[in-house]
């Protein structure tokens, strides 16, 4: 059976006062799960929560990094940074960054490829938009993202790979995928892992993310190719956060 994760992604959300009042809460309602629970926060908050999550069993990881290993990039942040900080994890390849920041598949690639030569897990986000999905192309869409990251990688990169399944329709919207639709796109991205890496693609973690809330992660999680979930909104409160993590915890 899969790994279970889910990972919190704060987005650009947070403040030193309240991020240490949510990361407390969550530290406490977790620490006797045997589920993976990681924080991803922006970079301003990665050293300050890395401290709030010392002694806990919940990972610190970042929302992006540098496609370069060093040098001359202002405003970057590099991969053997985010280690340095104590990072185990980094959201690679998100939907707002590849929609605002024009980030191709090329560079989502080269992202991968720093992230895990400084060890740190990506966690590669794929999906498809409405229009991609009224069309017909959900699965030429999202296969197309990972075989960019595939051709990039040798077999033992591929199997340090987190994939998140997240349909840009419905990231925010309060509109998650059925856990049918869902489980429909993970059946693909598990079968496109097994012939990358055979049987060991049953072992890594699928996430779902898009609108999870407390209430229907319980329906998601039963799905057999759905083995956590990537989180935004509903990660910035403790409780329904917390949830989450129990939900998957105890399929
Ligand atoms: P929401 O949970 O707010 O829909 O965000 C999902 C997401 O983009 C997580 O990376």
């Amino acid at each position: 059976m899969a790994r279970k994760l889910v990972a919190a992604n704060w987005k650009m959300n947070g403040s030193v006062s309240g991020n240490a009042e949510l990361a407390a809460r969550v530290v406490e309602g977790v620490a006797s799960l045997a589920s993976e629970v990681v924080l991803c926060v922006p970079f301003p908050y990665l050293v300050q929560v890395g401290s709030l999550l010392e002694h806990s069993r919940i990972g610190l990881g970042a929302q992006d990094l540098s496609e370069h290993e060093a040098g001359a990039y202002t405003g970057e942040v590099s991969a053997a940074m985010l280690k340095d900080v104590g990072c185990s994890h980094v959201v690679v390849g998100h939907s707002e960054r590849r929609k605002y920041h024009g980030e191709s598949d090329a560079v989502v690639l080269a992202k991968v490829r720093r992230a895990q030569a400084a060890g740190l897990v990506p966690i590669v986000c794929v999906g498809e938009s409405r229009e991609q999905r009224e069309a017909g192309d959900t699965e030429r869409v999202v296969l197309g993202q990972l075989e960019a990251v595939f051709g990039g990688l040798d077999d033992a990169a591929a199997r340090r790979l987190v994939l998140a399944y997240e349909p840009i329709w419905a990231i925010g919207t309060g509109l998650a995928a059925t856990p049918e639709m869902a489980q429909a796109v993970h059946a693909s991205i598990r079968g496109a892992l097994r012939a990358r890496v055979g049987d060991e693609a049953d072992d890594l973690p699928l996430l779902y993310g898009g609108s999870v809330n407390a209430d229907n992660a319980q329906a998601l999680f039963a799905m057999p190719d759905i083995d956590g979930a990537l989180v935004g909104g509903a990660s910035l409160d403790a409780e329904a956060f917390v949830s989450i993590c129990i939900a998957v915890s105890g399929r």
